[in-house]
Protein backbone atom coordinates (compact mmCIF):
# COMPACT_ATOMS: atom_id res chain seq x y z
CA UNK A 1 0.00 0.00 0.00
CA UNK A 2 1.18 3.56 -0.59
CA UNK A 3 -0.01 6.71 1.22
CA UNK A 4 0.79 9.64 -0.24
CA UNK A 5 0.47 12.91 1.65
CA UNK A 6 0.91 16.21 0.68
CA UNK A 7 0.67 20.04 1.62
CA UNK A 8 2.69 23.13 2.14
CA UNK A 9 5.58 23.02 5.09
CA UNK A 10 4.40 23.58 8.60
CA UNK A 11 1.66 21.10 7.80
CA UNK A 12 2.86 18.81 10.13
CA UNK A 13 3.01 16.39 7.30
CA UNK A 14 6.50 14.95 7.99
CA UNK A 15 5.17 14.41 11.38
CA UNK A 16 2.47 13.17 11.07
CA UNK A 17 3.85 11.10 7.98
CA UNK A 18 6.36 9.15 10.27
CA UNK A 19 4.06 8.43 12.57
CA UNK A 20 1.13 7.09 10.51
CA UNK A 21 4.20 4.98 9.15
CA UNK A 22 5.19 3.52 12.60
CA UNK A 23 1.73 2.86 13.69
CA UNK A 24 1.42 1.04 10.09
CA UNK A 25 4.54 -0.82 9.96
CA UNK A 26 5.40 0.94 6.39
CA UNK A 27 8.43 2.49 5.22
CA UNK A 28 8.68 6.56 5.50
CA UNK A 29 9.79 8.28 2.51
CA UNK A 30 10.23 12.15 3.14
CA UNK A 31 10.88 13.74 -0.12
CA UNK A 32 11.57 17.14 0.99
CA UNK A 33 14.62 15.40 3.14
CA UNK A 34 15.58 14.83 -0.63
CA UNK A 35 15.92 18.18 -1.76
CA UNK A 36 17.04 19.27 1.30
CA UNK A 37 20.06 17.39 1.04
CA UNK A 38 20.52 18.19 -2.86
CA UNK A 39 20.61 21.74 -2.06
CA UNK A 40 22.67 21.15 0.70
CA UNK A 41 25.05 19.73 -2.14
CA UNK A 42 24.59 22.05 -4.61
CA UNK A 43 25.48 24.93 -1.82
CA UNK A 44 28.52 23.10 -0.73
CA UNK A 45 29.78 22.73 -4.25
CA UNK A 46 28.77 26.27 -4.90
CA UNK A 47 26.56 25.60 -8.12
CA UNK A 48 24.05 28.30 -9.29
CA UNK A 49 20.45 26.95 -8.32
CA UNK A 50 19.48 28.04 -12.00
CA UNK A 51 21.77 26.06 -13.79
CA UNK A 52 19.52 23.20 -14.75
CA UNK A 53 22.46 20.91 -16.49
CA UNK A 54 24.49 20.85 -13.74
CA UNK A 55 21.97 20.44 -10.66
CA UNK A 56 20.80 17.48 -13.03
CA UNK A 57 24.13 16.17 -13.05
CA UNK A 58 24.45 16.72 -9.32
CA UNK A 59 20.82 14.72 -8.43
CA UNK A 60 21.91 12.18 -10.72
CA UNK A 61 25.58 11.60 -8.98
CA UNK A 62 24.76 12.10 -5.30
CA UNK A 63 24.35 9.07 -3.24
CA UNK A 64 21.80 9.40 -0.82
CA UNK A 65 20.26 7.62 1.54
CA UNK A 66 17.14 7.87 4.05
CA UNK A 67 17.61 5.56 6.56
CA UNK A 68 14.84 4.38 9.15
CA UNK A 69 16.13 5.04 13.36
CA UNK A 70 15.28 2.80 16.26
CA UNK A 71 12.91 5.70 16.52
CA UNK A 72 11.34 6.02 13.31
CA UNK A 73 13.12 9.55 12.64
CA UNK A 74 14.68 8.84 9.17
CA UNK A 75 19.20 9.19 9.03
CA UNK A 76 19.59 11.56 5.87
CA UNK A 77 23.26 10.67 4.39
CA UNK A 78 24.93 12.70 1.49
CA UNK A 79 27.59 10.05 -0.10
CA UNK A 80 28.21 8.29 3.28
CA UNK A 81 27.53 11.27 5.51
CA UNK A 82 25.15 12.16 7.88
CA UNK A 83 23.95 15.45 7.25
CA UNK A 84 20.36 14.86 9.21
CA UNK A 85 20.80 18.20 10.92
CA UNK A 86 22.34 20.17 8.39
CA UNK A 87 19.83 19.80 5.60
CA UNK A 88 16.93 21.61 8.08
CA UNK A 89 19.63 24.95 8.41
CA UNK A 90 18.31 28.17 7.39
CA UNK A 91 20.58 28.77 4.16
CA UNK A 92 19.30 25.70 3.03
CA UNK A 93 15.47 26.44 3.56
CA UNK A 94 16.13 29.28 1.92
CA UNK A 95 17.76 27.85 -0.89
CA UNK A 96 15.71 24.76 -1.43
CA UNK A 97 12.67 25.94 -3.23
CA UNK A 98 14.68 27.08 -6.00
CA UNK A 99 16.38 23.90 -6.97
CA UNK A 100 12.64 22.14 -6.29
CA UNK A 101 11.90 24.16 -9.71
CA UNK A 102 14.40 22.87 -11.82
CA UNK A 103 12.64 20.31 -13.70
CA UNK A 104 14.99 17.57 -14.48
CA UNK A 105 15.98 18.20 -11.17
CA UNK A 106 12.43 16.96 -9.95
CA UNK A 107 12.83 14.00 -12.87
CA UNK A 108 15.44 12.56 -10.88
CA UNK A 109 13.91 12.69 -7.54
CA UNK A 110 10.70 11.32 -8.81
CA UNK A 111 12.33 8.35 -10.10
CA UNK A 112 14.71 8.01 -6.44
CA UNK A 113 11.47 8.15 -4.79
CA UNK A 114 9.41 5.65 -6.67
CA UNK A 115 12.30 3.06 -6.60
CA UNK A 116 12.28 3.71 -2.84
CA UNK A 117 8.48 2.24 -2.75
CA UNK A 118 9.23 -0.28 -5.05
CA UNK A 119 11.35 -2.09 -2.72
CA UNK A 120 9.23 -1.72 0.63
CA UNK A 121 6.13 -3.56 0.94
CA UNK A 122 4.55 -0.39 2.41
CA UNK A 123 4.99 3.70 2.09
CA UNK A 124 4.25 6.56 3.74
CA UNK A 125 5.45 9.47 1.22
CA UNK A 126 5.26 13.15 1.71
CA UNK A 127 5.85 16.32 0.22
CA UNK A 128 4.52 18.75 -2.43
CA UNK A 129 3.82 16.50 -5.73
CA UNK A 130 3.45 12.94 -3.95
CA UNK A 131 -0.57 12.72 -4.42
CA UNK A 132 -0.25 14.30 -8.12
CA UNK A 133 3.09 13.36 -9.71
CA UNK A 134 5.03 11.19 -8.09
CA UNK A 135 2.14 8.56 -6.93
CA UNK A 136 -1.33 9.86 -8.67
CA UNK A 137 -2.42 5.64 -8.01
CA UNK A 138 -1.69 6.06 -4.79
CA UNK A 139 -4.54 3.61 -2.45
CA UNK A 140 -4.66 7.38 0.13
CA UNK A 141 -4.08 10.56 -1.02
CA UNK A 142 -4.09 13.21 1.79
CA UNK A 143 -3.83 16.44 1.78
CA UNK A 144 -2.61 18.44 5.22
CA UNK A 145 -3.63 22.21 5.52
CA UNK A 146 -3.36 24.80 8.58
CA UNK A 147 -3.52 28.74 8.49
CA UNK A 148 0.13 29.93 7.84
CA UNK A 149 0.01 31.91 10.93
CA UNK A 150 -0.57 28.60 12.79
CA UNK A 151 1.98 26.77 10.21
CA UNK A 152 4.96 29.91 11.86
CA UNK A 153 4.18 28.85 15.29
CA UNK A 154 5.03 25.91 15.11
CA UNK A 155 7.69 26.00 12.96
CA UNK A 156 8.74 28.96 15.46
CA UNK A 157 8.32 26.29 17.97
CA UNK A 158 10.63 23.81 15.98
CA UNK A 159 13.72 26.06 16.37
CA UNK A 160 13.47 27.29 19.28
CA UNK A 161 13.31 23.65 20.68
CA UNK A 162 16.52 22.86 18.33
CA UNK A 163 18.00 25.98 19.90
CA UNK A 164 18.26 28.14 16.67
CA UNK A 165 15.11 30.70 17.66
CA UNK A 166 13.78 32.90 14.92
CA UNK A 167 11.61 35.77 15.18
CA UNK A 168 7.66 34.55 14.79
CA UNK A 169 7.51 37.71 12.05
CA UNK A 170 10.79 36.02 9.98
CA UNK A 171 9.44 32.75 10.21
CA UNK A 172 5.97 34.04 8.81
CA UNK A 173 7.46 35.66 6.22
CA UNK A 174 9.97 32.85 5.24
CA UNK A 175 6.98 30.36 5.12
CA UNK A 176 4.65 32.78 3.15
CA UNK A 177 7.35 33.05 0.25
CA UNK A 178 8.25 29.12 0.33
CA UNK A 179 4.11 28.85 -0.03
CA UNK A 180 4.25 30.99 -3.22
CA UNK A 181 7.47 29.81 -4.55
CA UNK A 182 5.74 25.75 -4.08
CA UNK A 183 2.30 26.97 -5.74
CA UNK A 184 3.63 29.51 -8.41
CA UNK A 185 5.99 27.18 -9.55
CA UNK A 186 5.52 25.87 -13.65
CA UNK A 187 6.78 21.95 -12.79
CA UNK A 188 4.85 19.60 -10.57
CA UNK A 189 3.62 22.81 -8.00
CA UNK A 190 1.62 21.91 -5.01
CA UNK A 191 -1.91 21.67 -4.97
CA UNK A 192 -4.51 19.42 -3.73
CA UNK A 193 -5.58 16.15 -5.79
CA UNK A 194 -9.18 15.91 -6.64
CA UNK A 195 -9.19 12.45 -4.44
CA UNK A 196 -7.37 13.29 -1.68
CA UNK A 197 -8.96 13.55 1.82
CA UNK A 198 -8.07 17.11 3.11
CA UNK A 199 -7.41 17.83 6.68
CA UNK A 200 -7.18 21.02 8.01
CA UNK A 201 -5.09 20.45 10.72
CA UNK A 202 -4.64 24.53 12.45
CA UNK A 203 -6.84 23.08 15.51
CA UNK A 204 -5.68 19.15 15.67
CA UNK A 205 -3.31 17.74 17.57
CA UNK A 206 -0.73 15.38 15.63
CA UNK A 207 -2.60 12.56 16.81
CA UNK A 208 -5.50 13.18 16.34
CA UNK A 209 -4.45 13.85 12.39
CA UNK A 210 -2.89 10.56 12.59
CA UNK A 211 -5.64 8.57 13.76
CA UNK A 212 -7.89 10.23 10.85
CA UNK A 213 -5.14 9.12 8.42
CA UNK A 214 -4.34 5.43 9.94
CA UNK A 215 -8.20 4.88 10.24
CA UNK A 216 -8.80 5.80 6.57
CA UNK A 217 -5.63 3.37 5.70
CA UNK A 218 -7.70 0.65 7.57
CA UNK A 219 -10.41 1.14 5.17
CA UNK A 220 -8.53 0.89 2.34
CA UNK A 221 -7.22 -2.13 3.67
CA UNK A 222 -3.95 -1.15 5.34
CA UNK A 223 -3.52 -4.38 7.78
CA UNK A 224 -0.65 -2.74 9.80
CA UNK A 225 2.08 -4.46 12.06
CA UNK A 226 4.40 -5.14 9.34
CA UNK A 227 8.07 -4.03 10.05
CA UNK A 228 9.73 -1.59 7.87
CA UNK A 229 12.39 -2.09 5.02
CA UNK A 230 15.65 -0.92 6.74
CA UNK A 231 16.85 0.69 3.75
CA UNK A 232 16.29 0.28 -0.22
CA UNK A 233 17.65 -1.96 -2.31
CA UNK A 234 19.36 -0.58 -5.89
CA UNK A 235 16.70 -1.83 -8.90
CA UNK A 236 17.49 -2.31 -12.24
CA UNK A 237 16.99 0.61 -14.82
CA UNK A 238 14.19 0.60 -16.72
O1 LIG B 1 8.87 19.29 3.28
P1 LIG B 1 10.05 20.24 3.33
O2 LIG B 1 9.69 21.58 3.89
O3 LIG B 1 11.26 19.65 3.99
O4 LIG B 1 10.43 20.45 1.79
C1 LIG B 1 11.42 21.35 1.41
C2 LIG B 1 11.14 21.92 0.02
O5 LIG B 1 11.34 20.91 -0.95
C3 LIG B 1 9.75 22.47 -0.23
O6 LIG B 1 9.60 23.83 0.15
C4 LIG B 1 9.61 22.32 -1.74
O7 LIG B 1 10.19 23.43 -2.40
C5 LIG B 1 10.45 21.10 -2.03
N1 LIG B 1 9.68 19.87 -2.25
C6 LIG B 1 9.08 19.69 -3.47
N2 LIG B 1 8.43 18.51 -3.75
C7 LIG B 1 8.35 17.54 -2.84
C8 LIG B 1 8.95 17.71 -1.56
C9 LIG B 1 9.59 18.92 -1.29
O8 LIG B 1 9.13 20.57 -4.32
N3 LIG B 1 7.74 16.38 -3.15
Amino acid sequence: MIIAMDGPSGSGKSTVAREVARRLGALHIDSGAIYRALTLAALERGLPLDDPARLAALAREVRLELEPTETGELRVRLDGCDVTDRIRSPEVTRAVSRLAAVAPVRAQVTERVRRIAAVARDAVADGRDTTTVIFPHADLKVYLEASAEERARRRARELARRGRPEPYEQVLRAIEERDRQDRERAVAPLRIAPDALVIDTTNMTIDEVVDTIVQAARERGATGGRRPVASAEPVEER
